[in-house]
């Protein structure tokens, strides 16, 4: 099994969604011994936003490419290879001014590949990541859960959907900056609904 964990918080393994995830990570590897873990840590190891060049890079077949565009889409092609070969998808998401961390968007905008995750056709688009399972470990200052201001939740589902990956759980600790003293029951009590996931 082929774990993939991209991890955003800019406190590293201090953030709280950072602590989900490695409470997962445990979880996952007590039950799955021999399981294979990628981490990326987005925050520590930024992702280029995606630019005009490296797009075209990226798309163009691996064959056809000159030497710049080779090197222009090294890190795109390991980041697709890194998603295509994950059975269990780990997304830790941090919410910052009302939206997914913009180091995650740099993410995506480099695994979205037309021809290789996705592809277009007469139907719509169709999905190429197929049998992983995906995760969404989530931390918020604020209650957004269940309304339209929870723009993290609709977003990913549609994203993650759209490459394929169908099979997507959310675990939400929210209302972390609300009162202190709440905070760590509130990471508890997502920590054990981690622990039903994988259980059920
Ligand atoms: C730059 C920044 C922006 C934030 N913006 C929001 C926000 O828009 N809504 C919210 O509920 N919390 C916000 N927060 C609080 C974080 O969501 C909260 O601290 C959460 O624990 C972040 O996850 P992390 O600890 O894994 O980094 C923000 C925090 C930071 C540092």
């Amino acid at each position: 099994m082929n774990i993939l964990h991209i991890s955003s918080s800019i406190f590293g393994d201090n953030g709280k969604s950072s602590e989900l995830a490695q409470h997962f990570l445990e979880q996952m590897s007590a039950r799955h011994p021999d399981a294979s873990v990628t981490v990326r840590d987005l925050a520590k190891d930024p992702v280029p936003h995606l630019d005009a060049e490296t797009f075209q890079a990226n798309i163009t077949a691996a064959d056809e490419r000159s030497e710049a565009q080779q090197e222009r889409a090294q890190l795109g092609d390991t980041l697709v290879e890194e998603l295509m070969n994950t059975d269990v998808l780990v997304l830790s998401v941090p919410m910052y001014n009302f939206g997914i961390p913009s180091t995650l968007k740099a993410w995506i905008d480099q695994v979205a590949r037309a021809g290789t995750t996705f592809n277009y056709t007469e139907n719509g688009p169709v999905g190429l990541v197929k049998n992983t399972k995906a995760y969404v470990l989530g931390a918020r200052g604020g209650a957004y859960a269940g309304t339209s201001n929870d723009t993290q939740t609709p977003y990913l589902k549609m994203f993650l959907g759209f490459l394929g990956i169908t099979d997507v759980e959310f675990v939400l600790a929210e209302k972390l900056n609300m009162n202190a003293e709440q905070a760590p029951a509130i990471i508890d009590q997502a920590k054990q609904e981690i622990n039903q996931l994988l259980e059920s």
